[in-house]
């Protein structure tokens, strides 16, 4: 049997080796009981003293090499095996993390109540739970007036028969002009921004839910022009561009003159279509308050006068994102989020 033949034999088939099952193969094969070198070591006992001692040596570095190339490989299959469970390569590019951020509504309600806080108004909330009587007949609008007809209400079933006002839940903000003018003194100007509710057969432009932004201002000689002057403010701070606003005569039975008002932009919205540019948009209704919201507040006769408007909200968020379907405000769908 050539020695030299069998270690050049397993110096060459180790380097084939990838696991640690094909390396027990190799060692039972060149390292075993049974392996050739095993077998010469047993015959080494029928040769002379010399023989024996030569062949001895020789067949010992062979074996001690084997071994080493055994130890190398298995070092180097368990170290290989470590490196892809436990090893982590910090040079490898991260998993972008997703970050959440305010909803498209909140963040244009902070816009226009910063927007107003800077002009002095202070803001007020109301309940959104209301009675037929501040949602309806406070304002001039009695069980049967014809303008009832401009919010289809969601009634709320009343708790007993006796029940004095019917409940609901608010068609507009306005509700709070009296309810804020029965327990305060003129001169005042207040924002009460706030969710309403109506009973409509949903589309890209009607929700059930939407927000408004309702205004009042009085003071002794507060007119159309002052209301007119801020709005412009206003808006401007919120579109960051010059911007147009104009009044349409309009009724609701609350203020008188009604208004309806307008906005045209003097130039393109960032990545908006060129049509915005020449359209007029309507933002809001508005008006001067009627002297019979006075009375029922308990002021003095004639001796004040304001202004009140009711701004939509998702109206003026659609037109500064580029939003076409007022019902992407409260879906779920986060590719319309992940716009803002
Ligand atoms: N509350 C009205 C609506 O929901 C909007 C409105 C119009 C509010 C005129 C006002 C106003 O304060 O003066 O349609």
């Amino acid at each position: 049997m050539d020695l030299g033949q069998i270690e050049k034999e397993a110096e060459n088939s180790i380097s084939l080796v990838k696991n640690t099952s094909d390396l027990e193969k190799w060692r039972i094969k060149y390292l075993g009981r049974k392996s050739a070198l095993s077998l010469f070591f047993n015959s080494l006992s029928k040769l002379s003293l010399v023989g024996k001692k030569k062949q001895g040596q020789k067949a010992n570095t062979i074996r001690q090499f084997l071994s080493s190339l055994y130890k190398e490989k298995k070092i180097d299959i368990e170290s290989n095996a470590s490196f892809s469970s436990d090893f982590i390569d910090i040079t490898q590019p991260g998993e972008k993390m997703r970050q959440g951020h305010l909803h498209p509504l909140t963040l244009i309600l902070r816009d226009i109540t910063n927007s107003f806080q800077k002009m002095g108004f202070s803001i007020i909330e109301g309940p959104e739970i209301e009675t037929e009587y501040y949602n309806f007949d406070a304002l001039n609008i009695p069980a049967g007036h014809p303008a009832r007809e401009m919010w289809d209400t969601l009634w709320i079933k009343p708790e007993h028969k006796n029940q004095k006002s019917k409940m609901l839940l608010r068609t507009h903000t306005s509700p709070m002009q009296v309810r804020f003018m029965e327990t305060h003194q003129p001169p005042f100007r207040i924002i009460v921004p706030g969710k309403c509710f109506r009973y409509e057969a949903t589309d890209a432009s009607h929700e059930i839910q939407f927000h408004q932004i309702e205004g009042l201002m009085v003071g002794e000689n507060i007119s159309l022009s002052n209301f007119k002057a801020i709005i412009e403010e206003v808006v401007e701070d919120i579109f960051k561009q010059k911007v147009l606003v104009r009044f349409r005569p309009s009724y609701f039975p609350f203020v008188s003159p009604g208004v309806e008002v307008d906005i045209k932009m003097k130039s393109k919205i960032k990545g908006q279509k060129s049509k915005v540019k020449d359209e007029w948009l309507e933002i809001m209704g508005a008006g001067i308050v009627h002297p019979d919201l006075f009375k029922r507040a308990g002021y003095a006769n004639n001796r004040w006068q304001g202004f009140a408007f009711g701004l939509g909200v998702e109206r003026i968020a659609m037109i500064k994102y580029r939003i076409d379907d007022i019902r992407l405000f409260f879906s779920p769908d986060v590719r319309f989020l992940e716009q803002f």
